[in-house]
């Protein structure tokens, strides 16, 4: 191997286990969707526990694939705050404290918020102020709490039931693969 140049390993097909899916969210079948994608993350967890790894596919997985994104990604909980992770989108805000923001109030009551108008959502964090929609999953094993997984939308109300089971399950596939 030539010093400098990447180093291709058996994960170089990555790739093609992405999907890219442009449609206006109005009109993917989310349910399928949502199936291949865990199928897609579940490959690409296969044999890896690094978190940090994990969470950099899952946020790019959920990125190429859900229309309607400005802003994917993980912040991860490091016993006291939120802290960011992996992601997708414009730069954001690097510590979140439990209980604050979007983000720390699923870290705190350890549940899915949907917020279909983040500029009604009082504490609400804008770390892109094209935001207007936001879905936060806590990634949770049993009673303990790695972090969140937050994705964020121009549109408002665009996240809905179907994808916040979609994402619990995109979300507990990455707590299976680093525990
Ligand atoms: N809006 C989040 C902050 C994180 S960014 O959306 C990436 C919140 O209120 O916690």
């Amino acid at each position: 191997m030539t010093a400098g140049m990447p180093r291709l390993n058996s994960r170089a097909t990555c790739d093609s286990r992405m999907i890219e899916l442009k449609l206006p969210a109005s009109r993917i079948d989310k349910p399928a969707l949502y199936a291949t994608l865990l199928q897609q993350a579940e490959a690409l967890f296969k044999g890896e526990h690094d978190p940090i790894a994990n969470a950099a596919n899952l946020s790019a997985l959920i990125w190429h694939a859900l229309p309607g994104l400005n802003w994917a990604g993980v912040y991860r909980f490091d016993g006291s705050e939120l802290v960011l992770g992996p992601f997708q989108g414009k730069p954001a805000c690097v510590r979140i404290a439990i209980g604050k923001g979007v983000c720390g109030t699923a870290a705190a009551k350890r549940e899915t918020i949907i917020v279909p108008d983040v500029h009604r959502f009082e504490g609400h964090i804008a770390c892109d102020s094209a935001s207007n929609s936001e879905i936060v999953v806590p990634l949770m094993n049993g009673d303990t709490l790695h972090g969140v997984l937050d994705l964020d939308s121009p549109e408002f109300n665009r996240f809905d039931e179907e994808d916040r089971k979609g994402l619990e399950a995109l979300a507990a596939a990455w707590v299976k693969a680093i525990s």
